[in-house]
């Protein structure tokens, strides 16, 4: 009887040390994952053992996220509760997969784990998402003009985490630290980034203007150039400012006071043909009618004719007296 008790305790005792040995051998690796929001996400886990008998089938799971009361999924007794969009590769792989993800998902995890090989109680894994930002969509204030102020804006939203947005111009000037990056939160924890850059004074020659967004990494996500054009450059013209006259502007009075110039040259010329012809057919007549002295006696009436002025104005000057 002492002896079968004896082999009794030993019994209990050794599947109490193999047990706790088995649960110290057994433990649960988990890489960093990182996810992207929106798309199916595989955290991958791995049994770490020492028993040699790999032969581990997982009967139930339970995971938290730090920082949350509730947990955040399970599998117990065949049923699943918790976030629906979690599920465990397979029996024998203790990955996950975390369908449709979010940037909320992103954090730390404790994954607990039954098996028929133990329990391993001090899992865990990290999950961080990322969200692409949106193509930049760029505009600009109202009413810029060479050397005025001006401001130029670009956004882009729907990404996540925080990233930055540079500005340059034409010639490759970095203009970021004129700038100025406001970011917002909006649904489901995605960012909106916006870039307000502040001119004082524009030269409109570093036109076209480009906004890179870069992403969490500082890795270029995507840009837009553009050519901030004053919207109201017609009501500039009429309030008098020379320098924003556009082409058209300018070559219309161009064409008028040019076709007026042509027009009066024109009837200048015809005017002195006329009277050098009419001089011509005066003098060439004598010569022709006259050979010799034909053109003397034309020059001397003529000469006779303005005389005849200054005559009648000495008769008003000898009536005075
Ligand atoms: C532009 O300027 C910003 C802010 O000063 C800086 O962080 C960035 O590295 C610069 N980019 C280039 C391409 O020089």
């Amino acid at each position: 009887m002492a002896s079968a008790r004896l082999l009794f305790l030993i019994l209990m005792l050794s599947s109490v040390t193999f047990k706790t040995s088995a649960q110290r051998l057994l433990e649960l690796e988990c890489q960093p994952a990182a996810g992207f929001a929106g798309k199916e996400t595989k955290i991958s886990c791995s049994f770490k053992t020492v028993i040699g008998d790999k032969d581990i089938t997982i009967s139930g799971l339970v995971i938290t996220k730090n920082g949350q009361k509730d947990v955040f999924f399970s599998w117990l007794d065949n049923v699943n509760k918790g976030d629906p969009r979690v599920k465990l590769s397979s029996r024998t792989d203790p990955s996950l997969l975390f369908t449709n993800t979010t940037v909320s998902d992103e954090g730390e995890y404790e994954y607990k784990i039954m098996t028929n090989r133990g329990m391993i109680k001090d899992g865990r894994f990290s999950l961080r998402v990322t969200a692409r930002y949106s193509d930049p969509v760029t505009s600009w204030s109202d009413g810029i003009k060479e050397g005025g102020s001006a401001e130029l804006y670009c956004r882009a939203s729907g990404g996540y985490p925080e990233g930055a947005i540079h500005w340059f111009d034409t010639t490759g000037t970095n203009w970021t630290k004129n700038a100025k990056l406001d970011i917002t939160e909006t649904s489901d924890k995605l960012l909106t980034m916006s870039s307000t850059l502040t001119f004082t004074s524009i030269d409109l020659s570093w036109a076209t203007f480009r906004c890179v967004v870069l992403n969490g990494k500082f890795v270029k996500e995507g840009e837009q150039t553009f050519k901030p054009i004053a919207k109201d450059a017609p009501a500039d013209a009429v309030s008098g400012d020379k320098k924003n006259l556009t082409n058209t502007q300018i070559i219309a009075p161009v064409v008028v006071i040019g076709s007026l110039i042509v027009g009066l040259l024109f009837t200048l010329i015809i005017f002195r043909r006329r009277r050098s012809n009419q001089a011509r057919r005066v003098s060439t007549l004598p010569i022709l009618n006259y050979p010799g002295n034909g053109t003397e006696n034309h020059y001397t009436e003529v000469e006779q004719g303005h005389t005849a002025n200054p005559t009648q104005n000495g008769e008003v000057i000898k009536i005075k007296p």
